[in-house]
């Protein structure tokens, strides 16, 4: 058999070692995909930058812009402020069964947004608007958790998402 390895490797041992670290590599890059594709997580694909320092003075990241606005075709896009310690308005409610985008934008340091039981997730790196698009299928009050350690007051930094029965949110039908 026509070893590759045998031009930079002569023990065929250290080969057989080669290659079972190969393979288990290959084995956990597939895994991770495979998983990353099959619970639809997807990374950050949104680019565009903020002056973190000056979000109050922004259009869109101002205290009065805030919160749920809902879009021509049904959508909902959410506004939040990530600042030290707690994702800013402090309650969020979405009806089930839509597409609801979530633009957040960091005050000051790093932090990140999870809601357990979903697939919200995103860093929220200061200097840039990070978006993520999801539909909640259950209703019900979740936790949005910052998941980056920020600070002393990281562990008592969260806000409230409400999910509410499509029909019973008021929302065309
Ligand atoms: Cu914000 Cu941890």
């Amino acid at each position: 058999m026509l070893d590759p390895l045998r031009a930079i490797c002569d023990d065929s041992l250290e080969r057989k070692w080669i290659w079972l670290s190969l393979a288990l590599a290959f084995l956990m890059g597939g895994l991770l995909g495979f998983y990353a594709i099959a619970n639809n997580i997807h990374p950050p694909s949104n680019v565009q930058t903020i002056d973190s320092t000056r979000l109050h003075l922004s259009e869109e990241f101002a205290e009065d812009n805030l919160g749920v606005k809902s879009n021509d075709d049904g959508s909902l896009t959410v506004t939040l402020v990530a600042a030290r310690y707690g994702f800013y308005p402090q309650r969020v409610e979405v009806p089930t069964d839509t597409r609801v985008t979530f633009r957040i934008a960091s005050a000051d340091v790093l932090h990140g947004i999870h809601v357990p039981g979903t697939n919200m997730t995103t860093m929220v790196v200061p200097g840039y608007i990070s978006e993520v698009t999801t539909k909640f299928p259950r209703a019900g009050e979740f936790s949005l958790l910052c998941n980056e350690y920020c600070g002393l007051g990281h562990d008592a930094m969260w806000s409230r998402l409400v999910v509410t029965e499509k029909s019973a949110g008021g929302e065309s039908s």
